[in-house]
């Protein structure tokens, strides 16, 4: 991104004429066989393969070499994989640095299927995971084994929102253990909001389905390594079968070009909604990393540049299975799914216990149900009014 402005990168990476061929876009080229013309162009294909060349389609035609370019530039970084979804992007990563016999230590705030992946996968394959506390700061340097080859991060921190001292954590890990691979799920801030590599992070991993598809119709995911990771992250994630279709891989370069202007759009949006359920009764506390109050509100001042619409609120009660269907089940504008970052806004809750059991590094310092807002482009009069009706509901049930 180096000379260019956030918005400026965004909208022309990767849009180089020999992806675009005198469109505005990358051609969209699918191809499982790309054809030599002489013996010589392909001793030339497949010496270069590795390069942005073509070769064959795992690795990537020029629709793939579009987007993992733009990725590389807008991040800062010497390459990026693309994979069929976030949580390949996940364990891939890990896996490509890991041996029989290693240790990863994992924020225990990392998203769900992070940690399971950790605790049944990785684990048959004797590497040994201590998860930690997202807030221990400068502390993780005493959890670093021998055997430590990964440090997993993520910022804030998957439901609970809490944003972690990063910079601490990375210089204490370097100062005691300078080979350890860093990464960071780096979904929230888009790849954007926290430039990782610039944080001495070594590889950059994000589920484009949320914020770059951004319309919830797609998923992908990427990984963009700094030189030092960036070979060995490559190769294995390509010997391990990772990659995506060009069609995909299209659509998240569509992606990036109105990614700005959306980012900015959620987060006046979740600021305004999130400002609003301050003043809630009902309401013990608010998570959002740009508000104070939130764990880690101070770090974010000081590593981000935004924020996004992915936040979260805590009832002051634990709601019962029956007032939590009679509240989640009658919004209008709120979706109950999975997944988030797409244009429209989406509603999840968590019961303390639930949260407390994939938690089990720290003792987490609420009692009330946890409600997990994604504010998408609606206009937020209409999402105010839709969740205060939710309010009378639950004074009714
Ligand atoms: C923080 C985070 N990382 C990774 C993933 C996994 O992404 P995908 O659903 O594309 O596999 C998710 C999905 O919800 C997520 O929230």
């Amino acid at each position: 991104m180096a000379g260019k402005h956030r918005d400026t990168a965004l909208v022309s990476a990767g849009r180089q004429k020999k992806y675009t061929h005198g469109s505005v876009n990358a051609v969209i080229q699918r191809a499982s066989s790309l054809v030599f013309d002489s013996v010589a162009a392909k001793k030339h294909a497949t010496a270069h393969r590795a390069q942005g060349e073509l070769f064959y389609g795992r690795r990537g035609t020029l629709t793939h070499f579009a987007f993992q370019e733009a990725m590389t530039e807008l991040e800062g970084g010497a390459g990026c994989v693309l994979y069929p979804c976030g949580a390949a992007a996940v364990s891939n990563a890990i896996l490509s640095f890991v041996s029989a016999g290693d240790h990863v230590l994992v924020t225990g705030s990392a998203y769900e299927p992070t940690q399971d992946f950790c605790s049944k996968v990785l684990a048959k394959m004797q590497v040994s995971t201590t998860y930690f506390p997202p807030m221990i700061g400068a502390g993780i340097a005493e959890l670093v084994q021998p055997n430590t080859k990964v440090l997993f991060l993520e910022s804030p921190g998957s439901i609970t929102l809490e944003v972690p001292d990063i910079p601490a954590m990375v210089s204490a890990v370097r100062a005691v253990a300078p080979d350890i691979v860093i990464m960071i799920d780096n979904t929230w801030a888009a790849g954007i909001l926290f430039p990782a590599l610039a944080h001495d992070i070594d590889i950059s991993i994000q589920a484009g389905t949320k914020y770059i598809i951004g319309h919830s119709d797609a998923m992908i995911g990427t990984a963009v390594a700094n030189a030092r990771c960036w070979e060995q992250l490559r190769e294995h994630s390509y010997l391990m079968g990772q990659m995506v279709d060009a069609d995909t891989a299209y659509m998240a370069a569509r992606g990036l070009r109105t990614l700005g202007v959306r980012l900015r759009q959620h987060e006046a949006s979740s600021l305004r909604v999130a400002r609003w359920l301050q003043t809630c009764p009902e309401v013990a506390e608010v998570r959002h990393p740009a508000l104070p109050g939130c764990p880690g509100h101070e770090f974010f001042q000081r590593d981000f540049n935004g924020s996004a619409g992915l936040f979260a609120f805590i009832l002051k009660a634990r709601l019962t299975d029956a007032q939590l269907a009679h509240y989640l089940d009658h919004f209008s504008h709120f979706s109950m799914a999975y997944s988030w970052g797409g244009f429209e806004s989406l509603i999840l809750a968590n019961q303390p216990e639930e949260l407390q059991a994939i938690r089990p590094a720290e003792r987490l310092p609420f009692s009330g149900t946890l409600v997990r807002l994604h504010i998408g482009l609606e206009d937020c009069d209409d999402l105010i009014e839709d969740l205060a009706a939710g309010f009378a509901r639950l004074r009714t049930a």
